[in-house]
């Protein structure tokens, strides 16, 4: 166990949707800690640098297209091992998996669409903290 931050970020169909309460709340019952937060809309650039494991991948215009479609939230927390908790809340990425209870599994039904994004592990969570909180 150990206390690190996360990158999370509501993604705009999150946003568009009135999820952003809601995707806190859950966060915050866990007993982890809003620790940063800026909401902004994500250029092709931007989304080129944060998305940089998938540029190749075949979903990846898709992908483009709705991450940069509108505003999102971006929020570092921070809490006992908040990478693999954030994961958790969230549910399995494709929503057709993501158990309810998840926030995937409550509120998402297809792939690109699935409201939160969260680092999945130390370097990621390093790298994409930095990337939009420098
Ligand atoms: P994220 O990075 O957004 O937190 O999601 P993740 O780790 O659970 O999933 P990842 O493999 O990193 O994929 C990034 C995002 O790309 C979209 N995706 N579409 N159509 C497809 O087959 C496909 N696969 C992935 C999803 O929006 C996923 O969250
Ligand atoms: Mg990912």
């Amino acid at each position: 166990m150990a206390v690190e931050s996360t990158y999370v970020m509501i993604k705009p169909d999150g946003v568009a949707r009135g999820l952003v309460g809601e995707v806190i709340s859950r966060f915050e019952r866990k007993n982890l800690s809003l620790t940063k937060m800026r909401m902004l809309t994500i250029d092709e650039a931007l989304a080129t640098r944060h998305y940089a494991e998938h540029t190749e991948r075949p979903f990846f215009p898709e992908l483009l297209e709705f991450i940069t479609s509108g505003p999102v939230v971006a929020m570092e927390w921070t809490g006992d091992d908040a990478i693999v908790q954030a994961r958790a809340l969230m549910g399995a990425t494709n929503p057709v998996e993501a158990l309810p209870g998840t926030i995937r599994g409550d509120f998402a039904t297809i792939i690109t669409e699935n409201i939160v994004h969260g680092s999945d592990s130390a370097e990621s969570a390093a790298r994409e903290l930095g990337i939009f909180f420098n």
